[in-house]
């Protein structure tokens, strides 16, 4: 078979997904690059034009025919060797009164779409003899954080997924990664469900950047571990068990 070398990024019209974009060219001859964004997408893939082929598929990753839509793409441009889910976002209040639709829609964004996808590429993974999947969890996965329940909860749902896959698929040569980042420099807190979040909140010293994160996380894929958290102020606050700087949404 005439493979490429070829990678699957969600949430790849900003931040860390465009950044693992980036990173992956050196290593990947394809890279399909998913978000809802079809501009943003266009645009990373004439910024990365001359390092690989980007193909940008437009797709709601909380819907059925979105997910449906990625997997086709998948079908047609791969199989992948890289498989990085990390479309996400988040809400900021108590889940009594945010919009369930919202919190739902969260849920399908970082748990149904990692699973469908997952389920689809691995098998090819299989076949190729190796592979690795990224899963971007994120610090607040070792919360509890209150006013954002759903969101740490559906993080914490990675983590476990990634380790139990890891032992399932580790003698096929696959690498699973649950990707934990504390705050990092994105759009993410920009969103209108995170109108409520102040930036000056968190010291400057506690943000770490798209590039560093992504950095850290293709290079603990050798040998690293699976729930990976990067960052030595963020490790030493997941070993708090209670994320400090998420903590700070409490005061
Ligand atoms: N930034 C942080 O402080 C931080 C900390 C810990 C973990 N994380 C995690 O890192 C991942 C990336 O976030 P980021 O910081 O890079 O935020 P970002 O700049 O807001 O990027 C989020 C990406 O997810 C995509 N996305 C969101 N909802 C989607 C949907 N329904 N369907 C398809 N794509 C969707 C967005 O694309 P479109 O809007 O174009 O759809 C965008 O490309 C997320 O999983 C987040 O939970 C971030």
């Amino acid at each position: 078979m005439d493979h490429k070398t070829t990678a699957l990024v969600t949430g790849a019209s900003a931040g860390i997904g465009a950044e693992f974009c980036r990173q992956l060219a050196g290593r990947c001859q394809v890279i399909i690059a998913t978000g809802r964004r079809l501009d943003r997408l266009e645009a990373l893939a004439e910024e990365l034009a001359g390092q690989a082929e980007v193909h940008p598929v437009a797709a709601d990753l909380g819907s059925r025919e979105g997910r449906t839509r990625v997997i086709e793409a998948l079908r047609q441009k791969g199989p992948a060797d890289y498989l990085v889910n990390n479309a996400g976002f988040s809400t900021l209040g108590p889940f009594d009164v945010l919009p369930l639709d919202d919190q739902q829609a969260m849920v399908d964004v970082h748990i149904t779409a990692t699973m469908a996808l997952t389920r689809a590429a691995l098998p090819f993974m299989r076949e190729l003899g190796g592979g690795a999947i990224i899963n971007v969890s994120s610090l607040a996965s070792f919360g509890p954080v209150p006013m954002a329940a759903v969101y740490c909860a559906s993080k914490g749902f990675l983590n476990l997924f990634s380790e139990s896959l890891q032992k399932e698929v580790a003698d096929a040569g696959i690498r699973v990664q649950s990707l934990c980042p504390g705050y990092t420099m994105s759009e993410f807190h920009d969103r209108d469900a995170m109108s409520a979040f102040d930036r000056q909140m968190v010291p400057a010293e506690e943000w770490m950047n798209a590039p560093e994160v992504v950095a850290a996380s293709l290079a603990a894929l050798e040998g690293g571990p699976v729930v990976l958290v990067p960052g030595e102020g963020n490790r030493e606050s997941a070993r708090k068990g209670v994320a400090r700087a998420l903590s700070k949404l409490e005061a």
